[in-house]
């Protein structure tokens, strides 16, 4: 197999920003670019990149776009391509239909079902080599990666916290501590998401809508679906998280009878008793196509996710404020006894947010 030359590593650079166009809008799917280079092996003659699920994938889109110039040529693309038929056709199909003689890829595909296309290809007799810019090109994608090596969603467990890391006052309420940038934010957050989960306490206490909202106050189109844990279905009948602004999916106990008005899933109770089982749950949203979901707490059910190593990344928005009182941001039944039991995450972001502060770490362990 020759080694990637020049041209098709500077199409792999350009294969990769293309890809990242695909960033706010492909979930659940990776984000992938693709380059056409004719038989030449150094002219582009078509470029394409995953836009959204079920759409084209980037490679389609770069055939499409190079016609009957690929035949012959060499195909740059950030992910493996695909071998099964998924919501589109094979990616293999169109690359062997196309006449490709050569196909250059980044990073292989560990999707248990989509992978496996570089070997389909191979054995067709078309040239191929992995590894081209995998760094870079594994960056962009870096969430998906992690979600599909985990085999579940990317769990990102946000919260908002006073300096003395307390999330409501004594009597429950805890709108707002932080500002209204702050909060913004935390709308741009959840519309990267493909489900918001809060426990039914916060229901209870703060009955919050759950929903993404524009700056200018209107719903956005693509809503993530909204999950409330909720072992015995105390969710009441009018909560907001019932109407039809977006989807809802209560998870309920084996013998609740929760209100109507959403999907409902029942699961197990978790090993340790404290209300059901979350990889359960995770599992569940998997199955619905969900791979991307954001933890809104409160301390009860993230401190659930945390004891059972369910969390990916903390977003943690702290206003200058001190309250003296109240819950702090997590409740977790495994830590805090001594320093030794103190668990330490990565930082990967700290940025002013109006008079407030957001802190994003990631946990260090392994995938
Ligand atoms: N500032 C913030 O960022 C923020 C965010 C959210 C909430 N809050 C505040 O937090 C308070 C509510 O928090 P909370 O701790 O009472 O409620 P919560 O964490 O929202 O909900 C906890 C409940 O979830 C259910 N649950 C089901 N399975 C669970 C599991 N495996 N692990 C843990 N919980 C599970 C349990 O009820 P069942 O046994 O009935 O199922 C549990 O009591 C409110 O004061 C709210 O204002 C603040």
């Amino acid at each position: 197999v020759r080694v990637a030359g020049d041209a098709e590593v500077a199409a792999m650079r350009r294969a990769v920003q293309l890809s990242a166009r695909g960033l706010p809008t492909a979930h659940p799917n990776p984000v992938v670019g693709a380059v056409v280079l004719g038989p030449d092996g150094s002219t582009t003659v078509g470029e394409g990149w995953h836009e959204r699920a079920g759409g084209p994938h980037a490679e389609v889109r770069a055939l499409a776009a190079a016609g009957e110039r690929a035949r012959g040529g060499t195909v740059v693309v950030t992910l493996e391509p695909c071998a099964h038929i998924g919501r589109t056709g094979p990616c293999t199909a169109a690359l062997l239909a196309a006449g490709v003689r050569r196909v250059v890829v980044a990073v292989t595909d560990p999707h248990p079902v989509a992978g496996g296309g570089a070997e389909v290809l191979r054995a067709a007799g078309v040239e191929v080599e992995t590894g081209v810019l995998a760094g870079e090109a594994a960056a962009v994608n870096e969430d998906w990666l992690i979600a599909v090596r985990r085999g579940r969603p990317l769990v990102t467990w946000k919260y908002a916290a006073t300096l003395d890391g307390r999330v409501a006052a004594a009597d429950g309420s805890s709108r707002w501590i932080t500002s209204a940038p702050a909060r913004a934010d935390v709308h741009r957050l959840r519309g990267a998401q493909d489900a918001i989960i809060v426990g039914v306490g916060t229901v209870l206490a703060d009955d919050p809508h759950l929903t993404v909202r524009h700056p200018n106050g209107e719903l956005a189109a693509l809503q993530p679906l909204r999950v409330v844990v909720d072992s015995a279905g105390r969710t009441p009948a009018g909560a907001r998280v019932l109407d039809n602004a977006a989807p809802t999916l209560l998870a309920v106990g084996e013998g609740a009878a929760p209100p109507v008005g959403a999907e409902v899933v029942r699961l197990p109770a978790a090993a340790d008793g404290r209300g059901l089982d979350l990889t359960a749950l995770l599992s569940a949203l998997t199955a619905r196509d969900r791979r991307f979901v954001l933890l809104e707490g409160g301390p009860t059910l993230a401190g659930g996710f945390l004891d059972a190593g369910l969390v990916d990344r903390v977003v943690g928005y702290v206003a200058p404020a001190l309250l003296g009182r109240g819950p702090v941001a997590v409740t977790t039944s495994r830590t805090g006894a001594t320093m030794e039991d103190v668990r330490r995450w990565r930082l990967e972001g700290v940025q002013r947010i109006g008079p407030d502060v957001r802190l994003t770490a990631r946990t260090l362990e392994e995938v």
